[in-house]
This record gives structure tokens, sequence and C-alpha cells, in this order.
């Protein structure tokens, strides 16, 4: 199980580095970045997990070389918002930096599990599956936004909320859409543990608030040093770890991502007739497999309050999809 990290010397890519290298799955871990790889591979390469590291630059084919034989491919490259800046702000540097990346990976490892962190996500995923497209290698089922951030930022401010932070790694909430903003809807009717009945509209709006802006908690509490990096590393690992999972055989194993709907034809064509809405990808509850998406999940029952965020959520993504795709038109 080859695992790859581009963009492997940042603020993310180091500890996420690190939680796959302590990953017993996986046997070779290839790290790639514009800078300073050497180093952090060495360092990782002294651990005793079973994993093999290797750490390359540019120059050399070093992308040609980490890629090659990848199963599985992390891209956290890419800038990170400062305050005063929205993701998408972060298009102009990162659109570039994927489709560059997207590029490599058509190229060396077309078969491989693409896990796209870098910003803003409902724009570079679309990047993905286009340069895919161009290259003839498109699979739907093998590209993936990462939301689980959004997933595991609900967890704990549901337990927190409940008064029992303890539970956090219990509480389960879907957590759907896209990943920016508006876009972030949990569907916290679906929680596994209930919110306190006496909950006031303004505290639960509150915590809606809290889970589709919880990035920027952390963007100003870092004050300029960047955005979320430890908590994003511990949800690149965790989602990362299910698709290993999956590939491995294991079944049944469902989590968010932003996925193409085409990707499972019938349940994204019954997911589009939910959302009233014909957009290209949408992040939803995904069962993995060995060969990637499986079955999109629909979204289910939903209360009045997530049924306006969905309404408020679809415009927004229709735009960013099509950034991601106008971009990489564009340049062909
Ligand atoms: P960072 O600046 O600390 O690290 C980014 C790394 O990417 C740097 O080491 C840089 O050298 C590298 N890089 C730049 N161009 C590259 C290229 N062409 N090839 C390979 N590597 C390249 O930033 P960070 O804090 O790690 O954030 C990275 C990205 O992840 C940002 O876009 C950020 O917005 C995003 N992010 C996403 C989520 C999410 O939930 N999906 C969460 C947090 C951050
Ligand atoms: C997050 O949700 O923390 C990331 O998308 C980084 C950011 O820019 O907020």
């Amino acid at each position: 199980m080859k695992a790859v990290v581009l963009g492997a010397a940042g603020g993310i890519g180091q500890p996420l580095s690190l939680l796959l290298k302590t990953n017993p799955h996986i046997t070779d871990l290839g790290l790639f970045d514009i800078v300073n790889t050497p180093g952090v591979a060495a360092d990782l390469s002294h651990i005793a997990t079973p994993a093999v590291v290797v750490g390359r630059l540019p120059p050399d084919d070093g992308l040609k070389a980490v890629l090659t034989g990848a199963d599985i491919v992390v891209i956290p490259a890419g800038v990170p918002r400062k305050p005063g800046v929205n993701r998408d702000d972060l298009f102009k540097i990162n659109g570039g930096i994927v489709k560059d990346l997207a590029t490599g990976i058509a190229s060396f490892a077309p078969k491989a599990f693409v896990l796209v962190i870098s910003n803003p996500v409902n724009s570079t995923v679309p990047i993905v599956a286009e340069v895919f497209k161009k290259h003839g290698v498109y699979d739907p089922k093998r590209i993936f936004g990462v939301t689980t951030l959004d997933v595991v930022r609900a967890s704990t401010f549901v337990a927190e909320l409940i008064g029992t932070p303890g539970a956090a790694p219990d509480v389960v909430v879907p957590v759907v859409g896209g990943h920016s903003g508006v876009t972030i809807v949990p569907l916290l009717s679906q929680s596994t543990h209930a919110l306190p009945a006496d909950l006031s509209a303004d505290a639960f709006a509150a915590l809606v608030k809290r889970i589709q802006f919880g990035g920027d908690e952390v963007v100003k509490a870092k004050d300029g040093a960047g955005s979320a990096t430890l908590s994003m590393a511990y949800a690149g690992a965790e989602f990362a770890g299910k698709v290993i999972r999956a590939l491995k055989g294991e079944t049944g194993i469902v989590a968010p991502s932003f996925v193409a709907l085409a990707a499972d034809a019938a349940g994204g064509k019954a997911l589009a007739a939910e959302i009233g809405a014909d957009l290209e990808f949408f992040s939803a509850n995904v069962e993995l497999g060995k060969e990637g998406v499986v079955k999109i999940h629909a979204l289910g029952k939903l209360t009045g309050a997530e049924a306006e965020l969905v309404k408020a959520a679809v415009p927004e993504l229709a735009t960013n999809i099509k950034t991601g795709v106008t971009y990489v038109l564009d340049k062909y």
C-alpha cells in the first residue's frame, strides 16, 4: 500500500505524513513538496513503523518518482488563509498548483485514489476531475474532496454543547454540501447524540454557524500564521485511513466526502432530486469500497431549517464548481 502526500513539508503536510507513517497498512510513503521533503522524510524514516519513507523535490523527476505505484494520493499543497481572506481568494494560486499536481497524477498514477485538501475544495476537486478527463483517465469513483474536518468539528462542538466533551469521538453528525461557509451543511437532526431539548433557536443557529465557520476561528487565533493544520492533519489521516481500509477489502465504511454525483449514477440522481439541483459535485455520506465510491447515500429526512441550509448552499456550490471546471477548460 503506497500512500503519497503532495505538499508534504507544509503545515498540514508534516503532521499528516507523521500520522500516515503510523498507519500499519502503509508500506511505502512518498513525500513531495517544492521544499524540505528530504529532511521531513529522513526524520520520519527513523520511526519504527512499516512504511518506507521517500522524500523528493521537483528536480530530477521527483513528482514522477513519488507518484509511481501510488495507491492513494493526498494533496494538501497550496497557500492557506490569513485573516480577511476567504477560501475562494486562494483559488488564484492554488488552482494552478492543483492543476499541475493533478496532471502529474493523471500521468504517473492514474488509478490512484486522490484526496484533495487544498482550498477551495469546492473548486479544486472539479479541477482534478477536469484534468483527468483531459488525460482520458477520469474515474469519478476515485476522486474525493476531504470535508472530514467539518465532521470532526461537528462532533467536538456537539459534544461540548451537550456537556460531555469526552463523548466527542462517538458523536457522529453528517455534514453535507461542500467545504466553505454556507456550503457546509450540518444535519444536526441526524446526530447520534440528541441536542438538549430546551436548546434555544439562537443557540441552535450559533452551533450551525460555528460548524460552518469553524475555520475562521483558527485563522483568527493564528493571527496571520495560517489556518487549521493539526486538526486538518488528524481529519485527513482519519479519512485516508478509511479509504485505505476500503481498498484493503473492508466493506460498509461510510464517510462524508465531496464527490462527483456520477460516481454512483443511481445514488447521484436520487441526491440531485433531493437537493433540487443538477450539481456535478456534492458532499454526502459515501460508502467506500475497493474501487472507490460504492454508493452515494441520500440525505434522508431533513428538518425545515436543514432544507433551507441546503437551498442556500446550492447556488454557491454551483458557482464554485463552475470556477474549477472553467479554469481547466480555459487552459486547454
Ligand atoms: P502551508 O503553506 O503550511 O503548506 C503548503 C505546502 O504546499 C508548502 O510546504 C508548500 O511548499 C507546498 N507547495 C506549494 N506549491 C507546491 C507544489 N506545486 N507542489 C508541491 N507542494 C507545493 O499550508 P497548509 O496550512 O498546510 O494548508 C495547505 C492547504 O490546505 C491550503 O490551501 C489550505 O487552505 C488547505 N486546507 C484545507 C482544509 C480542508 O478542510 N480541506 C483544512 C485546512 C487547510
Ligand atoms: C478549515 O476549514 O479550517 C480550512 O478550510 C482552512 C480555512 O481556510 O479555514
